[in-house]
């Protein structure tokens, strides 16, 4: 029987609570999950093994999530579940079952976290499997039309589960708090590849049934799956590539560095502990950059830019596999643990494959960004959310997804480097993923440990309170500066006044010559600066800028359609501002193919700014949000107040 009941899930707010004097592999962390139902405390999932049936034609998953809890004492289990259809629930041994009675609770009031599914155990029953099907509703998914796949003939499914969405997918226990290993036994159509954030086949089944296996500790929200008409191609014995084949042979070459960014984050902090480290090239519809899945990082096509010059976005999702999947937040208000730290160590990936210089302008290209967050986020009354440390009670975990986990975390650490020294920055550092291995960490246990092992030790006198549970860019943050930059900036002002500091030869327009009487300074090609230059190069410009020097700039350069999705989206809201019309049928095409929410957002906010604007961009969205993730439209309707 299923109904629902009204319950009360009282739980104790988690700031700031009093660590007792351990040491620090022995602290015990109490802070509860304000975003999961789950009682972890008194009952986990040890091991998950799941039995999926995915049915392209109903866009559905059929499944059981058959849950291993080991030895334990409780007489009740809570999952957490959101628009999933429960079949029945039962207990004991596959093959030996017999049904539970079960209750689905009621929903949060903003409909965040879904519902708790109770569970009443006849005795404390190791095994509780629970059969159940995904909904049109259901989150996670994103399920593609062979149309809106790079071979058009086949579909296509892929999830995300970060932060709080697994349980539109899977009913679980669904908290970072708590890690589990899990198998999947998963049946596809014949003709796709069923990929997870486990071990992998590199070729197609001839049955359309595919295992997985993981045998590390994870939270929930690193489960993942793609099926779709993938193809695998190795780059060294350790990593890979998969795609589907139209994209294959291009992100072979984009990523052929792969190797070696491994090899520099294993020698900053320690091995590697997940077996193979693969790619899988997503639709364009994937709301994200890169996601960090075990073993499988999905990676947006938008990073293949043709040149290398995106890669950090994997040297960033590569050093998830230490900050985050071996050393986790605890709850979603620590999110800058995952991120922040990241951040740090993307940058000295990049720093190591290229150059100081160049991690200095990929740290200052964010850090630009972060400024005008925390501008925003201070006219908006909402100070508070630039604290590392964030309170999401009551709210989306998503609201956590700001710049100040990730550049104000990274600049946290940039800046603690810069007070210890580079050496026993990274022996701590080193000593913090061993230290907490596979196991999830509070800001409050970290600071701790901070202070133990690194503060005291050295006697150095930091302001981690500021930092942590102050709002804006505290005093002490490291500054950091980059020539090519300020040259770019100077070049911008340049061009602004009037002069022409483009090489004449490589118009894509011809220039009226009336355009051409100013002094011609510089002769610039497109490959004279990298791809961060040029960003900061539209960045410095005026806000809004005369329509005909934009189209001076877009004859030469062809920014309109530089084909780099970096650029373009800086040129497409500047490109707004100045109303310069030339911009907004490919401003219109990108946004319309891309679902990455990190350049929708800004360009569809550029566009909610004028009445007018605001018009094009609901005509737009209209027929483009078919083509997103359910995050990404969400988003952009919550931006546009639909
Ligand atoms: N784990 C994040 C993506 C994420 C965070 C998804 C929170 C859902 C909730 C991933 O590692 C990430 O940070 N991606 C960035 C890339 C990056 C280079 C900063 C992105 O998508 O832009
Ligand atoms: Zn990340």
């Amino acid at each position: 029987m299923n109904f629902t009941i009204v319950l009360a899930v009282g739980f104790s707010c988690s700031q700031n609570p009093i660590l007792p004097k351990k040491k620090s592999t022995n602290w015990i962390d109490t802070q509860k999950d304000d975003h999961s139902y789950a009682n972890v405390d008194q009952v986990s999932t040890k091991h998950l093994h799941l039995d999926l049936d995915v049915n392209f034609k109903n866009k559905t998953i059929y499944g059981v999530a058959r849950h291993d809890f080991g030895k334990h004492t409780s007489d009740t289990v809570i999952f957490d579940v959101k628009h999933l259809q429960i079949q029945k629930i039962t207990y004991g041994d596959k093959g030996n079952e017999k049904e539970l009675e079960f209750v689905i609770g009621a929903w949060d009031k903003d409909s965040i976290l879904g519902q708790p599914l109770i569970v009443a155990l006849k005795k404390p029953e190791r095994f509780v499997n629970i059969y159940y099907q995904t909904t049109s509703k259901t989150e996670a998914l994103d399920w593609l039309e062979p149309i809106q796949t790079q071979g058009k003939v086949h579909p296509m499914l892929y999830t995300q589960g970060q932060p709080i969405l697994t349980r539109t997918w899977i009913p679980l226990q669904d908290s970072p708090i708590n890690r589990f290993t899990y198998s999947a036994s998963v049946k596809v159509p014949k003709e796709l590849m069923a990929l997870m954030s486990a071990s992998n086949p590199t070729e197609k089944s001839t049955d359309g049934l595919y295992k997985f296996e993981m045998k590390q500790r994870i939270p929930s929200y690193l489960i993942a799956l793609s099926v779709g008409d993938f193809e695998y191609r190795s780059i060294s014995k350790k990593c890979g590539v998969y795609s589907e084949p139209e994209l294959l042979s291009q992100a072979r070459k984009e990523f052929d560095d792969l190797p070696k960014m491994i090899d520099v984050a294993e020698k900053l902090y320690g091995p590697y502990r997940w077996g193979k480290y693969d790619l899988l090239i997503m639709p364009y519809s994937f709301p994200y950059g890169g996601m960090e899945n075990p073993c499988l990082t999905f990676v947006n096509p938008t990073v293949i830019a043709g040149d290398k010059s995106l890669v950090s976005v994997v040297a960033h999702e590569l050093a998830h596999s230490w900050s985050g999947n071996l050393v986790t937040n605890r709850t979603w208000n620590d999110f800058w643990l995952n991120e922040g730290f990241t951040v740090y160590f993307e940058h000295r990936i990049m720093e190591e494959l290229e150059d100081e210089e160049y991690s200095d302008m990929l740290a200052l290209i964010e850090f630009g960004e972060l400024k005008e967050e925390i501008k925003m986020f201070k006219r908006e009354n909402k100070f508070s959310d630039t604290h590392l440390k964030l309170d999401l009670k009551n709210r989306n975990p998503g609201d956590g997804l700001t710049q100040v986990a990730y550049i104000k975390g990274a600049f946290f650490l940039k800046t603690l480097e810069e007070l210890v020294g580079r050496e026993k920055m990274d022996v701590f550092l080193t000593n913090y993923f061993n230290t907490f291995a596979f196991q999830t960490v509070s800001t409050e246990k970290f600071v701790e440990y901070l202070k133990e092992e690194l503060l005291e030790p050295n006697k150095i006198k930091f302001d981690f309170d500021e930092w942590i549970y102050q709002p804006g860019i505290p005093k002490n943050c490291v500054k950091v500066n980059s020539k090519r930059f300020k040259e770019m900036q100077k070049l911008a002002i340049e061009f602004a006044a009037g002069n022409d500091v483009f090489e004449p030869k490589t118009t894509y327009e011809p220039i009226p010559k009336s355009w051409r009487k100013k002094r011609v300074t510089k002769q610039l090609k497109r490959s004279d600066y990298s791809t961060q230059e040029w960003m900061e190069f539209i960045r410095s410009l005026p806000k809004k800028m005369d329509p005909e020097k934009m189209a001076l700039a877009d004859a030469y350069m062809n920014f309109s359609r530089w084909g780099n999705s970096e650029v373009m989206t800086e040129w497409y809201v500047l490109a707004i501002r100045s109303d310069y019309k030339p911009a907004f049928l490919p401003m219109e095409q990108f946004i319309t193919q891309v679902g990455r929410r990190k350049y929708l957002l800004p360009i569809y906010g550029a566009l909610n700014e004028t009445p007018e604007h605001r018009q094009l961009a609901l005509s737009i969205f209209e027929t483009a949000k078919m083509n997103y993730h359910f995050v990404s439209k969400s988003s952009v309707e919550s931006l546009l107040g639909l």
